[in-house]
């Protein structure tokens, strides 16, 4: 088994149906936030606040060269910038979840916790600048994709069948 990475923005759901994934197939799953947060014993929104968001990337290029030598077989999800590491393409196959940027926040907004979702993640902070970074990453998600899945009014469990249906052809 090929190693399965999900790239998109954030909110977009990428750990719900990693979730998903884990449990329609045998895959076992990892997601880049939680190894950076747990090696640093600290949350994503604390090292970008005392450490700065520079630091943060390099953290995240030296999970993607581990990712590259260690893993095997197994999905990873990542955080919404983890896109852009040099490895990408050799680490996984790399599915990109696609849907609107309105259709993103809404879903956020309407999760039982949407104060903590929105709290938790800097670059949310700002919904002006986060549609313009919207606007500028979507096209790179595109062009390192090898699967788009569009997420958009669709279940996780949807979602996921497409993904393990399209990444086994
Ligand atoms: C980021 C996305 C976040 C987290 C960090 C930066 C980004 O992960 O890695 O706040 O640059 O898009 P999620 O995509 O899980 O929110």
């Amino acid at each position: 088994m090929k190693n399965i990475i999900l790239i998109g923005f954030m909110g977009v759901g990428k750990g719900s149906i990693a979730r998903e994934i884990v449990k329609n197939s045998s895959y076992m799953a990892i997601d880049t936030d939680d190894l950076i947060e747990s090696m640093q014993n600290k949350k994503i929104k604390q090292i970008f606040k005392e450490d700065g968001e520079v630091y943060f990337r390099q953290l995240e290029k030296n999970v993607s060269l581990w990712l590259e030598k260690s893993v095997k077989s197994t999905l990873i999800s990542t955080g919404g910038g983890f896109y852009k590491v040099k490895n990408l393409k050799k680490i996984a196959t790399v599915v990109f979840l696609d849907s609107p940027f309105d259709k993103i926040i809404k879903r956020i907004k309407e999760h039982p916790n949407a104060k903590a979702k929105f709290k938790k993640r800097p670059l949310l902070s700002d919904l002006k600048a986060a549609k313009e970074l919207y606007k500028k990453r979507r096209p790179e998600y595109l062009k390192l994709a090898d699967i788009v899945i569009d997420v958009s009014d669709k279940t996780a469990l949807n979602c996921t069948k497409e993904i393990l249906k399209k990444v086994k052809k």
